[in-house]
């Protein structure tokens, strides 16, 4: 079996091709495909589609079947991200290291080049190739409700509505399981489902995401307060200055640490009945420090 960080090398570089060529060939928009791109090609960790390939791998399924949906997840990340910054929202001007779109491109290209990135991304997923239409059904209404109201842009509503107030630990814990711990769940569940897996084996990958997803998003509360700007590639300090409701705030940075390691512990025993569960385990490992 190939090595944790070459097997990453290797999805990487099945993802960024597609990625590259989606909006090669469009005919010109005045500048609308610049910004979606922009953004799209900005150099992302891309953790949702690797995730997604990786399950799929991990429950005897062909990545390649797998690889539009994992773009078309990416996508829908973008997109979140493009409307997360805008002025209106979160207000901030850097991202992926560089000048968040709205700041290039104005407002009304930013929310339209996240609007033309969503709807991008049900057409590639509906592009799949060989994939069994029932597969292909579930796999995208999966995406589909993690994405909308039920899954991150209800995570985004609680998240603007909390600001500047008191909100409990379970409200928080709900808030962040929309806005992050959905998108990156259906990224995980969209692999297994692609690969035929069974009912146990989705519950079980779902687990471990949402175990993920929620240390994943603690501990970008936390770099949001002690990371370093240029190494983050986004505003640091964001979150106090919008007197967000976040984890750092309700605990501190030290119970968030154990907090980060207990989640990534539960996320890894989640994988237990899989023969090759590796993979997925150093990368759940591997986001417990990360800086980026
Ligand atoms: C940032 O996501 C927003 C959250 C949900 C925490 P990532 O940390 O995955 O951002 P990119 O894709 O690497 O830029
Ligand atoms: C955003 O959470 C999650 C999304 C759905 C985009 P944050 O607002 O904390 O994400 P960053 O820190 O701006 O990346
Ligand atoms: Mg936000
Ligand atoms: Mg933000
Ligand atoms: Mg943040």
């Amino acid at each position: 079996m190939m090595a944790f960080s070459e097997q990453m090398e290797a999805d990487l570089s099945m993802i960024e091709p597609v990625l590259r060529r989606c909006f090669q060939d469009r005919e010109p928009r005045a500048g609308l495909y610049e910004a979606m791109t922009y953004s799209l090609l900005a150099g992302g960790k891309r953790i949702r589609p690797i995730l997604t390939l990786e399950t799929c791998r991990m429950c005897g399924g062909n990545p390649e079947q797998a690889l539009p949906f994992a773009c078309a997840v990416e996508m829908i990340h973008t997109y979140s991200l493009i409307h997360d910054d805008l002025p209106c929202m979160d207000d901030d001007d850097l991202r992926r290291g560089r000048p968040t779109n709205h700041k290039v491109f104005g407002e009304a290209m930013a929310v339209l080049a996240g609007d033309g990135l969503l709807t991008a991304a049900f057409e590639l997923a509906l592009s799949a190739r060989d994939l069994e239409p029932g597969r292909m059904v579930a796999a995208t209404a999966c995406l589909a409700a993690a994405a909308g109201d039920r899954g991150m842009v209800g995570g985004q509503a609680l998240d603007i509505a909390a600001e500047g107030r008191g909100i409990s630990q379970k409200e928080l814990e709900q808030l962040q399981t929309l806005k992050t711990g959905a998108l990156i769940s259906a990224a995980a569940e969209i692999g297994c489902i692609v690969a035929g897996g069974s009912r146990e084996q989705r519950e079980a990958v779902s687990l471990y995401a949402r175990k993920l997803g929620r240390a994943f998003q603690i501990r970008d509360d936390m770099l949001d307060v002690e990371g370093d700007e240029k190494t983050l590639g986004k505003t640091v300090g964001s979150d106090n200055a919008n007197e967000k409701a976040t984890f750092v705030t309700m605990l501190g940075l030290n119970a968030c640490r154990d907090v980060v390691s207990r989640l990534t512990e539960e996320a890894v025993s989640a994988l237990s009945q899989f023969e090759h569960p590796e993979f997925l385990h150093r990368l759940a490992e591997t986001l417990i420090d990360r800086k980026k």
